[in-house]
Order: C-alpha cells, then sequence, then structure tokens
C-alpha cells in the first residue's frame, strides 16, 4: 500500500501507528516529495488500519492543510454581542443552574498566598473537602447578563466551589475571539493551565493542537476553547457533580455569547454535564447530537478526551473520524 503526503502528514501529527512505505515507494514525507507535491487539493481518504474495526463508522476523510491559514489577526475579542437568552441543554431549566443539593458553608477559606512560580501550591489551611459549595446570589445574578469580558471578571472572583477556590492559582476561562464558530468543551484546567490561566496548553493541548492545526482550524480564531470547570481540580482529580452544577451557569452564558455552528465535547464530564447522560463515550461518539442553544438545536459532537487519547493511542483514529465529522457538519 503507498500512503499520500496527506496521509503521512496525519498520522504523524495524531502519532498514530507505524508508517509502512514499500522498498519501491517514495517516502511522501521525504524532502524530494514535498517539493514535488503539488499545492495542496480538497479531500483524501485515509485508509484505516487492518485492525480497526470499520464496519458501521464513517469513512474517514482527511482534510488536511486544506485551509490556508489567513495571517493571525491580533486577538480582537473585545465585547461580545448580548444574546437574548442564556444558553441551556434539553436537560436544565435556565432558572436552575445550580441543584439545591449543593451544602451551603458559612465560612469562606481565607485567601490563599498565590505564586505561580511554585510548581507546589504551598498553604497552611486545611484542604477543603471537593464539592463544599457556597452559593453566592449576587455572582449568580450577574451572569445572565454579563458581556464575555464581564464574565471573564466574574469568573475571576468567583469562590463559590470552596475545594477550588482554595487551591487554584488562576481561573481559566476560556480562548475565543468573536466570531468562533466552533466550540470545543473541555473538562478543568490541569497543571500546566494553573499556571498559565489558558485552556489546554499542556500535553494534551498539545495534542488538540495538532488535530485541530490537520482540521484547518485555528485556536481561537475558528475554534473557542472552555472548560466544564474554571478551576484546577487539586491533583487532577475529577470535577465534584457539586462543582460542575455550580460552573454550569458559567458556561452555559458562554455558550450563549458565542452562538457556536457546531459543538464538540471532549470526553466523560463535558458530556455528562452538556447532553446530561451518565452513557460511555464509546457509545455516543460517532454520530450528531444537539444541544440547545439560544433556542436553536446546534450539532453536538462527542470525542475521545486528548488526554485520554494519550494514554490509549489506537482510539485516535476513532477521535480522528469525529473530528471529521463535525468537520462536515461545520462545512455544511
Ligand atoms: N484538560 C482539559 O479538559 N482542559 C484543559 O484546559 C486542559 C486539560
Amino acid at each position: 500500500m503507498s500512503y499520500s503526503k496527506e496521509t503521512a502528514l496525519i498520522w504523524q501529527a495524531m502519532g498514530i501507528g507505524a508508517l509502512w512505505i514499500e522498498r519501491d515507494a517514495e517516502d511522501p514525507l521525504s524532502p524530494s516529495a514535498v517539493l514535488a507535491d503539488s499545492p495542496k487539493t480538497a479531500v483524501a481518504t485515509v485508509e484505516a488500519p487492518k485492525a480497526e474495526p470499520a464496519a458501521t463508522e464513517p469513512k474517514v476523510e482527511t482534510p488536511v492543510a486544506l485551509q490556508p491559514a489567513a495571517p493571525a489577526a491580533t486577538p480582537v475579542w473585545g465585547e461580545m454581542p448580548k444574546a437574548p437568552a442564556p444558553a441551556q441543554t434539553k436537560s436544565v431549566t435556565p432558572q436552575a443552574p445550580v441543584a439545591p443539593a449543593i451544602r451551603p458553608v458559612a465560612a469562606r477559606p481565607a485567601p490563599v498566598k498565590r505564586d505561580a512560580t511554585l510548581e507546589v501550591h504551598i498553604h497552611d489551611e486545611k484542604p477543603i473537602a471537593a464539592g463544599v459549595v457556597e452559593l453566592d446570589h449576587e455572582i449568580l445574578a450577574k451572569i445572565p447578563e454579563a458581556s464575555w469580558s464581564e464574565l471573564r471578571e466574574v469568573v475571576r472572583g468567583c469562590t463559590m466551589c470552596k475545594s477550588l477556590a482554595q487551591s487554584r492559582l488562576s481561573t481559566v476561562f476560556g480562548t475565543a475571539e468573536r466570531g468562533a464558530s466552533i466550540v470545543i468543551v473541555g473538562e478543568a484546567p490541569g497543571r500546566d493551565e494553573d499556571l498559565k490561566g489558558e485552556p489546554f496548553v499542556g500535553k494534551s493541548g498539545e495534542l488538540l493542537e495538532n488535530i485541530l492545526h490537520e482540521c484547518g482550524w485555528k485556536r481561537g480564531e475558528d475554534v473557542a476553547i472552555i472548560n466544564v470547570l474554571k478551576c484546577r481540580p487539586q491533583n487532577n482529580r475529577n470535577p465534584h457533580e457539586n462543582e460542575m452544577k455550580c460552573c454550569r451557569a458559567f458556561l452555559d452564558r458562554q455558550l450563549s455569547l458565542l452562538g457556536p455552528k457546531i459543538v464538540i465535547l471532549l470526553g466523560r464530564f463535558a458530556t455528562m454535564s452538556l447532553l446530561d447522560t451518565q452513557a460511555s463515550i464509546g457509545s455516543l461518539r460517532g454520530k450528531e447530537h444537539a444541544i440547545e442553544i439560544n433556542g436553536r438545536q446546534v450539532p453536538t459532537f462527542v470525542t475521545y478526551h486528548p488526554s485520554y487519547l494519550l494514554r490509549s493511542p489506537s482510539e485516535k483514529l476513532s477521535a480522528w473520524r469525529d473530528f471529521t465529522l463535525a468537520r462536515s457538519a461545520w462545512i455544511k
């Protein structure tokens, strides 16, 4: 079997498998092949490795570097237009972003010394248990009318989730620019994101960046990246249900302000939160779902979280198929 340069590039970017090149065939990534390569054309078909059961899977198409990147624009987020109503999914009413089961606590924790240069965050307070949440109605009241930059400030000052507020170094609001038509929703910041205050800047961010690049999408410009939680759970523990419910009001407002054409959910927690399901990613991926944003049904796709793909590289091809499917809906 011989490989096109596009196939080789995608497999290389995604770190998929070994590329076997026949003795007498030219390596598609060799300098001479690259030089001889004609300008990029539309879509090439990737042949899945033999081991992959592909019977019911959608045909994989590789939109490789289809869209020559526009010169990087200076970030011009500014103010988002006011959206008519907060985003909501089928499962949650707008008045109830937070479930009543959330337990109030009396005292706010003392401020924690912040030093972004320290890898380990040292404080002498007793760690607060995950899931202890104190609703702040002053904060909640600001959300439905907040612009993008106002919302960022509200998030910055939020201390509703006591454990998260105690241990975080920064809040990670998200990356977006006006006009981004794709929203990717991750889980929560990890250590690198907590240090930098930006989503997906660690190892899983590198993989996500590669995937976006192969889709011809630019982070920020075409794609907004936001998380279910805006603060890092200590030691990268799973988000607590109360924390997800509490932070959901921010997520809904972000979706409403962004008004995307498609949404891609990375992993279990983004999926649980926005599709309101406990079903596995394996059973939900590979098809189109919908969430309601500003009264509109927005095509939504589920795929594996990049950090899972780093642990289970054999699933990268499935993830690539999911992105390809999402891209087809985006092009429509
Ligand atoms: N994982 C996530 O889900 N989000 C990030 O921002 C980083 C890692």
